[in-house]
């Protein structure tokens, strides 16, 4: 069997872009973004800020954003549209709560069913008039003008999002604003807020800000994404006869719990070129088809690789051995449920998969066939069963390939590129 041979590049970091755009917009001058996402979630944070009043020129990855300070966003005539973005409807409510304007979010039928009363709670808890229309602690929220306070959130889930959402508010409160979560989630913003001048303390898990900073606008050279390299990841160790070198990842000790995983569990995988770049990790990546063996996974590990965990359940399914991932209850209120998506597509393909309250075990090692994978149009699902099906008897079929257009709208360009 020839293998998957070659050099990629995988798109920007889905977070990174976001707050790029975001924290340009309130920031004062010129924020330049150039290795943007140009991915559908990415755009539907380009487009609530184009509705409030702030110059955008987005072409292809890259992207300039004429900043207007902390309060020049202007009132949007329509209600603002998230797509299927969660971290577009979070972060944006944190700055929307600040504003002297009312507005309305809303988007797809997923980000509907997914839980905004995290947000709802420390928010309301700032003294924001913010509420979900239906009453069910989802979107659509309408968030109304009000006075913000600091607060001192201990936030019961390690959510990046939810941390983001009450720094950003904190922006616009006056006085400092502290939070403190379980387990550290990715410490994007607060890398990036203090870029653009705002003055942000980390410490252990608790962060602390400011309100009222003046934000300058900046140049960003956005990584790439290490949850799209870890497709690639994963296609190269379980492949047999590959090697790939996955240039240009992003490699930030918040997000690379996939290279400690794949280790762990016997990957052959390199770290190469090792360098900082616009305040964040990065390295080329190295694989080559490895012989792997089941591990546990749980515990402060989690949040690290949290969007990882389906193509993880796909290499533990290629393993020797049981591997048992646990402390991830937060994957049942993703795009879809992943407990459910990955056990169900992967026991339809043929392996032992069993889902349980907090995560799931795989039993590795069955001969895998390909099926029909029923993906409730999550792009990460859709991604991982096609690797999947590269070591499958016959192909999978996806019921909804088009969804990796939400953050990797070349992934199956790639992947034949590497055949
Ligand atoms: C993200 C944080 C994570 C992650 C999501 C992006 C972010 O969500 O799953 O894809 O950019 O802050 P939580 O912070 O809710 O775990």
């Amino acid at each position: 069997m020839t293998g998957l041979r070659g050099e990629i590049i995988v798109p920007g970091d889905k977070s990174i872009s976001h707050r790029g755009v975001m924290f340009g917009a309130i920031a004062e001058g010129i924020t330049e973004l150039t290795g943007f996402l140009n991915g559908a979630d990415c755009r539907s944070t380009i487009g609530c800020f184009r509705k409030m009043g702030i110059d955008i020129t987005h072409d292809n990855d890259h992207v300039i954003i004429k900043g207007k300070g902390l309060n020049g966003l202007s009132k949007p005539d329509t209600i603002l549209d998230v797509g299927n973005s969660g971290t577009t409807t979070r972060l944006i409510s944190g700055i929307l709560a600040g504003q002297n304007f009312e507005t309305t979010l809303n988007g797809d039928e997923s980000i509907q069913t997914r839980p905004m009363g995290r947000i709802i709670k420390p928010l309301t808890a700032m003294g924001s008039d913010i509420a979900s229309i239906k009453d069910n602690d989802c979107a659509p929220l309408i968030i109304r003008p009000s006075k913000l306070n600091p607060i001192e959130y201990n936030s019961p889930v390690s959510s990046a999002q939810v941390k983001s959402c009450v720094l950003l508010a904190g922006l616009y409160a006056d006085g400092v604003t502290k939070v403190t979560e379980p387990v550290l989630s990715r410490n994007h913003t607060e890398l990036m807020l203090k870029g653009f001048g705002a003055d942000i303390t980390s410490i252990n898990k608790t962060t602390t800000v400011v309100g009222g900073p003046k934000l300058f606008g900046q140049k960003i050279q956005v990584p790439g994404d290490i949850s799209s390299a870890a497709y690639f990841i994963v296609a190269g160790l379980i492949t047999p006869n590959s090697e790939i070198l996955i240039k240009n990842v992003n490699t930030n000790p918040t997000r690379a719990g996939i290279i400690k995983v794949a280790q762990e569990m016997g990957g052959k995988l390199e770290l190469l070129n090792e360098r900082v770049v616009s305040g964040e990790p990065v390295a080329d990546i190295l694989v080559k088809t490895s012989e792997l063996h089941g591990i546990s996974i749980g515990g402060e590990i989690i949040p690290t690789l949290i969007d990882e965990i389906p193509i993880i359940a796909v290499m533990a399914a290629c393993a020797n051995g049981k591997t048992v991932i646990s402390d991830a209850a937060e994957l049942k209120v993703k795009e879809s449920n992943r407990i459910d998506t990955v056990v169900n597509n992967l026991k339809a393909m043929g392996a032992d998969a069993v889902a349980t309250e907090d995560g799931m075990i795989i039993s590795g090692g069955n001969d895998l066939k390909g099926t029909r994978i029923v993906t409730k149009s999550d792009h990460r699902i859709a991604m991982s069963f096609t690797i999947a099906s590269l070591v499958s008897a016959n192909d999978n079929i996806l019921d909804d390939s088009d969804c990796v257009v939400i953050s990797y709208p070349d992934f199956y360009k790639t992947l034949e590129n590497l055949k």
